[in-house]
């Protein structure tokens, strides 16, 4: 039977890719590595940490909030910094002492905890939120984990975390962009696990939890049919959008597109998602709002049919966004970013990939 947690390896490799994993993470000087990729100030890399870290201080809800497998305190930073009570756990005293030292250099004091994500050494229904990225995903026993975190939360607390696509994965099989591997290579240091919309909805009501939010992430960074579609011209593609990037206006104008757009799509469109649930079972079940475009008519141009989907995901949004949108637009960095998107990318990107789903 295949089930949510089924990694396509056996037990042996599972437990092979934990221990690699967790011997990565606890190595001398570790935490300067990550600290150097996770905090330089190139554009990728800071429009990520934007819209993370936007979107987990919308999203939280407080006082008390676990940062599980903090690292250098990516997260526990700053939503100590905007008055939460976060907490970091991470298994390497390496990485947390690398975060705890940095917070400490602006005159911040993060508590943090060496502890195991498998058996969180809390009681149950300790947390109002428990924050998770970039970690779950990279455990082939990530359900067990997951337990954990649900265990911790208090009734109606919420559990933020992230997850590679398995909706993209199968968009871009489906459509000719990827091989299906027959026998998927073992490869433990570079395991990163999926989930479709179809298996979060079953690991919510499998847990009693609701779905307050998803959002495909990363679109501009490792996304595999953004490199798929743009192939011989990706190079000079990203030479052209870090260009753009480099200026603050053109990165608060992503960040708006992430936070006003992007959760109307479907996780097809990029290789990651962050997603919210809430450990309160919803009357409504989640219906996301990219279904309601499935029937949509294309017949304009690119950006005529990407405005009718927009318009249909967004219902009755659709208008206040466009207004900030446009809004936006009025600084000339952010407006060169939107023309070169139109340009660039807009002609090559397949939209049935917006509302896209495995198994529908
Ligand atoms: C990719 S880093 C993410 C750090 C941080 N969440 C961020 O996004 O910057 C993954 C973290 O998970 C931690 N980790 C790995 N196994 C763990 C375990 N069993 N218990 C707690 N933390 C663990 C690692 O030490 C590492 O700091």
């Amino acid at each position: 039977m295949t089930t949510v947690s089924d990694t396509g390896h056996s037990a042996e490799e599972n437990e092979q890719i934990r221990h690699i994993k967790r011997a990565y993470w606890t190595q001398e000087g570790i935490a300067e590595e990550y600290q150097y990729f996770a905090y330089k100030p190139e554009p990728i890399t800071r429009l990520k940490n934007v819209v993370e870290i936007g979107f987990v201080g919308r999203h939280a809800v407080g006082p008390r909030v676990l940062d599980a497998g903090a690292g250098t305190c990516r997260f526990t930073l700053p939503l100590r910094q905007s008055g939460l009570d976060a907490v970091a756990l991470d298994i390497s005293a390496e990485m947390l002492r690398g975060g705890i030292d940095g917070a400490a250099r602006r005159g911040q004091v993060v508590p943090g905890l060496v502890g195991d994500i498998e058996r969180l050494p809390f009681n149950d229904a300790t947390f109002d939120s428990v924050v998770s990225i970039t970690v779950l995903r990279h455990f082939p026993q990530w359900p067990l984990i997951f337990e954990e975190y649900v265990r911790v939360l208090r009734p109606g607390g919420r559990l933020i975390f992230d997850m590679a696509s398995n909706d993209q994965r199968e968009f871009m099989v489906t459509h000719g962009f990827t091989e299906n591997p027959d026998a998927p290579v073992f490869d433990p240091v570079s395991f990163d696990t999926g989930l479709s919309m179809d298996g979060l909805k079953k690991l919510s009501r499998e847990h009693g939890l609701s779905i307050v939010t998803t959002t495909p992430n990363d679109f501009f960074n490792e996304n595999r049919l953004l490199d798929a579609l743009l192939g011989d011209v990706k190079e000079a593609f990203d030479k052209w959008l870090m260009e753009l990037l480099a200026k603050p206006e053109a990165i608060e104008y992503c960040d708006l597109l992430a936070l006003r757009f992007m959760p109307a799509l479907s996780n097809a469109v990029a290789s990651s998602w962050l997603i919210v649930l809430e450990k309160k079972p919803s009357s409504n079940p989640y219906e996301p709002a990219y279904r309601r475009a499935r029937d949509t008519i294309l017949t304009g141009s690119p950006e005529q049919n990407v405005n009718a989907i927009l318009e249909t995901c967004l219902g009755i949004r659709y208008n206040s966004c466009m207004r900030i949108a446009q809004a936006g637009l009025e600084s000339p960095d952010a407006r060169a970013l939107f023309d070169f998107l139109r340009a660039e990318l807009l002609p090559r990107f397949p939209l049935e990939a917006c509302t896209w789903e495995s198994g529908r």
